[in-house]
């Protein structure tokens, strides 16, 4: 089978797996210590979480975790974790007060669908359902583990993470001034580098890689999540909205801070092959051989995909 019908493969395997999981933790029962779920609510939270999105932070924790032989229910968990903090953090940047959006995954926004009261509280209940499930005994056997996966995610997730790199991309409209290179870098290390960054982590620490290979992972993790902003940043440029299943050509307009806008496409796109380069080099440099193939491939995948 060609490599890219094997990857395309894979992560629609992974697409079902984290849909499934996350049908199951988004069901009407409510859980020990909860006292009801307001129906209108979750079915905000199943329409933001179900039916689309790549799941490419579920695939790369799973693949991770997979390097070192660890598969099973407590992946699929945490992944779908991840994919909450994440479908939170979309419904929350295409409010009104932040990206203004009115489409995503080929269909009206959450507060399009349903209204801004809704989507704020959507957003606020899957990230905290995410902690839930992450800290759940079902997700680990270990409560070390558990706690570490609940502070990585919390970390990644938020005033040092995301929802602070949120705040300088809002910021950065407003800013008379274009960001340096740098300031750049850090913003999208932050508002999408993190979350990234933890799905690599994450498999590492379900998979309980050594100290060397958890950061050699780290510095792979840290190249992709830079060049799948960038190639977020291209194909918005690009401007496909079609294929994105979301508006293109916004980010000029609302003066987003990126590297589109900092020194033009080619120089975009060369920047972004650079650090698929790295990400390449890193993961030579965990020593792990043929098994990290998946994940070569999952970098490649990131700067050539066209949604
Ligand atoms: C979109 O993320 C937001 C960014 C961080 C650029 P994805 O491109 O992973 O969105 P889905 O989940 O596939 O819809
Ligand atoms: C979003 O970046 C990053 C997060 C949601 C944290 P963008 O604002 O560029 O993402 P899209 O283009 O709306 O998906
Ligand atoms: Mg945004
Ligand atoms: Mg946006
Ligand atoms: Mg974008």
């Amino acid at each position: 089978m060609p490599q890219s019908r094997l990857f395309t493969q894979k992560l629609a395997e992974t697409a079902t797996a984290t849909g499934q999981m996350l049908d199951g933790l988004l069901a009407p029962a409510t859980l020990a210590g909860e006292i009801m779920r307001p129906a209108r609510l979750l079915e905000a939270m199943r329409y933001a979480s179900l039916g689309g999105g790549k799941r490419l932070r579920p695939f790369l924790l799973a693949q991770t975790a997979a390097l070192f032989g660890v598969s099973g229910v407590g992946v699929w968990r945490a992944a779908a974790a991840l994919e909450m903090v994440h479908g939170y953090s979309l419904i929350h940047d295409d409010l009104p007060a932040m990206d203004d959006d009115d489409l995503r995954r080929g269909r009206p926004t959450v507060h399009k669908a349903y209204d801004e009261a809704i989507a704020i509280l959507a957003g606020d209940a899957l990230l905290t359902l995410a902690f839930d499930t992450l800290a759940d005994p079902a997700t680990h056997p270990d409560a070390g583990v558990r706690a570490a996966l609940v502070l990585g995610l919390a970390r990644a997730s938020g005033l040092g993470g995301m929802a602070g790199g949120q705040a300088l991309d809002l910021a950065a409209e407003q800013s008379a001034t274009p960001l340096r290179q740098d300031d750049i870098s850090q913003l999208q290390a932050m508002k999408t580098g993190a979350l990234i960054s933890f799905a690599v982590a994450a498999g590492a620490l379900l998979g309980k890689a050594d100290a060397a290979t958890t950061s050699a992972l780290a510095n792979y993790a840290r190249a992709i999540g830079a060049a799948f902003q960038i190639a977020d940043d291209i194909l918005d440029a690009e401007g496909n909205a079609e294929k994105l299943g979301k508006r293109a050509n916004k980010d000029a307009g609302r003066n987003k801070a990126t590297f589109v806008q900092a020194m033009g496409l080619p120089a975009a796109r060369a920047r972004r092959d650079a650090l698929v380069a790295q990400a390449q080099a890193a993961l030579n440099a965990t020593g792990l051989g043929d098994v990290t193939s998946i994940l070569h491939m999952t970098a490649h995948y990131i700067a050539s995909r066209d949604f």
